[in-house]
């Protein structure tokens, strides 16, 4: 199987404009969508969900998942699951805290630390990479695997 690969680039000059960028990009979204979000620590993975879930007009405080592994926030039409792998170490780790759930079609997923289920994640995943540039920039890509 042969696969587009799309990607955009983009830079954020300050915590804002992530929110904004990460709001924008909601619009794309649908039921089932997945979304994996990589970047070093303090990159704004966490900054862009909290703009994807304004986007999606979700009124909950976003908080990071670093601790409780997974958040779940519901709009009036659908649900936005929120994991960080950060504290997980395997695949398996993943299937332990019931990770597939969230991998079918219930909602929209967000995940930050996804390196582990590399090779797990579906063909519906956008793929969200920030770089720190420095203090306040951030370079952000977006891709998706598309069937051809
Ligand atoms: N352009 C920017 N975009 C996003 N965040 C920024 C930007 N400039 C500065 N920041 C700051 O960087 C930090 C990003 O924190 P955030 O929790 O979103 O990172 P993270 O990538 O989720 O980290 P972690 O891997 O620990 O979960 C915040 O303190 C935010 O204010
Ligand atoms: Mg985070």
């Amino acid at each position: 199987m042969n696969y587009k690969k799309n990607v955009k680039s983009y830079i954020c000059k300050d915590e804002d404009e992530m929110l904004k960028l990460g709001k924008e990009f909601a619009s794309k979204l649908k039921k089932g969508d997945v979304v994996s979000l990589r970047g070093s620590l303090g990159s704004g993975k966490t900054v862009f969900v909290k703009g994807v879930a304004e986007g999606l007009k979700i009124s909950d405080n976003i908080t990071s998942p670093t601790f409780t592994l997974v958040q779940i926030y519901n709009n009036s039409q659908l649900q936005m699951n929120h994991l960080d792998l950060y504290r997980l170490n395997s695949e398996e780790d993943f299937y332990n805290i019931g990770g597939m759930d969230f991998l079918s079609p219930t909602g929209i997923t967000l995940i930050e630390w996804t390196e582990i289920i590399n090779e797990i994640l579906p063909d519906n995943t956008y793929f969200i990479n920030i770089s720190i540039l420095d203090n306040l920039n951030r370079e952000v890509t977006i891709s998706f695997k598309e069937n051809e």
